[in-house]
C-alpha cells in the first residue's frame, strides 16, 4: 500500500482558525489539513489522542500539530498540553502562535548575514513583545550583548528574567525607552537594532538613529506605517541607506514566509519533534 497522505492538525486558540496559517499549510504540501478554533488546554487532549492512537506508530510521522492564533501565551499552555497528552505515542508539534518563532528567527537570520552576532551589541525596541522577546532570546543564545528595551524597564527586566532562565549566561540588560529623549543612550554602541514594536508605532526617529555612529544593521518589523524606524522602508532586505545596512517587514517577511514552509514541512521528517523558536530558527539558519 502507498505511503499515507500527511494531515495537519491546526489547534487555533482563537475562535476562527487562522487563514493565513491554512494558507501556508496548504503551500507546505499538506495533503490534510483539519482545523480548530477555540483550543484551550482543557479541550485539547482528545484531540490529540485522535492524532495518535488512529494511525500505527510507523506512519505517525504522517500526522502533526501545529499551534496557532494570536495569543502566544495561550499557544504556549496549549503545547504544553499536547506535550503532557502525547502518550504513550507522539506527533511532531510547531508553535507559531501570532507568527512570532518565525518571525524572530527570520530577524535573527537577516542580521546574521551581516553581523557575527556572537559578539554584536545589540537593542531589541518593543522587546516585550512576543516576536521581540524572541528575537531576543535568539540573539542572547547567540552570546552578543542585547539591550532590552521597553517604555517600561520593568517590564524589560521581566523578559531579561525569563530569557537567563532559558538561555544561562545571556548577556542582556534592560533599558527604558520611554521617549525619543531616551534613545541615544540606549543605541549607543550598538551594532544591530531590531525593532519589534506594535504595529504601527514609531519607535525610533531617524534624528535619534543618526546618533549612532557604529550602527551597522537596521531591522524594522512594523508592516503598518509609520515605520518603526523611520527611514527604513517595507521592502529593505539588505539596502544600504546612509551606511546602514536595512531590513523592513516584507523584507524580512519573504524570509518568515520561508522558514514557515519548512517548518511544517519539517513537521513531517519524524514524529516526536517539538519546534520552538529555537528549532525554527536552526531553519531559518539553512537559508541563504
Ligand atoms: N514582518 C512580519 O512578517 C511580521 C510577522 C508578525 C508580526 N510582525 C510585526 O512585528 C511587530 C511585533 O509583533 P508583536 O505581536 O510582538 O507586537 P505587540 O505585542 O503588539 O507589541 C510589541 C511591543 O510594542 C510596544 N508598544 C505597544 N504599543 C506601543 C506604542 N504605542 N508605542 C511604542 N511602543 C508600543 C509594547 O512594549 P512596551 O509596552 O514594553 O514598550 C509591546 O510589548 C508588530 O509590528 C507586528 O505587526 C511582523
Amino acid at each position: 500500500m502507498s505511503e499515507k497522505q500527511t494531515i495537519l492538525v491546526q489547534l487555533d486558540t482563537d475562535p476562527l482558525p487562522s487563514v493565513f496559517d491554512r494558507v501556508v499549510a496548504v503551500d507546505s504540501g499538506v495533503g490534510h489539513l483539519f482545523g480548530y478554533g477555540g483550543v484551550t488546554p482543557g479541550n485539547v487532549t482528545p484531540l490529540v489522542h485522535g492524532c495518535i492512537f488512529t494511525r500505527g506508530p510507523k506512519d505517525l510521522h504522517r500526522t502533526a500539530i501545529f499551534v496557532g492564533g494570536s495569543d502566544v501565551a495561550a499557544g504556549e499552555a496549549v503545547v504544553a498540553a499536547v506535550r503532557a497528552a502525547l502518550n504513550p505515542f507522539t506527533v511532531s508539534v510547531l508553535l507559531d502562535s501570532n507568527g512570532a518563532n518565525t518571525t524572530a528567527a527570520a530577524a535573527v537570520r537577516a542580521a546574521s548575514r551581516h553581523l557575527d552576532l556572537a559578539s554584536a551589541a545589540s537593542l531589541v525596541l518593543g522587546a516585550t513583545g512576543p516576536v521581540g522577546q524572541r528575537v531576543v532570546r535568539l540573539l542572547a543564545a547567540h552570546g552578543g550583548h542585547v539591550r532590552v528595551g521597553s517604555r517600561d524597564r520593568a517590564k524589560a527586566e521581566v523578559v531579561c528574567a525569563a530569557v537567563r532562565a532559558r538561555v544561562p549566561g545571556a548577556k542582556l540588560e534592560a533599558v527604558g525607552v520611554a521617549s525619543a529623549a531616551d534613545g541615544p543612550a540606549a543605541l549607543a554602541g550598538r551594532t544591530l537594532v531590531v525593532a519589534a514594536g506594535a504595529a504601527g508605532a514609531v519607535l525610533l526617529p531617524k534624528k535619534i538613529r543618526d546618533t549612532a555612529k557604529g550602527l551597522k544593521v537596521a531591522i524594522d518589523l512594523n508592516g503598518v506605517p509609520p515605520a518603526g524606524i523611520e527611514g527604513v522602508e517595507l521592502f529593505d532586505a539588505g539596502a544600504d541607506r546612509d551606511g546602514t545596512i536595512c531590513y523592513g517587514a516584507i523584507g524580512v517577511g519573504n524570509t518568515k514566509m520561508k522558514v514557515h514552509r519548512a517548518a511544517v514541512a519539517k513537521l513531517f521528517t519524524a514524529s516526536n519533534l517539538v519546534l520552538d523558536a529555537e528549532e525554527v530558527y536552526a531553519l531559518a539558519r539553512e537559508m541563504p
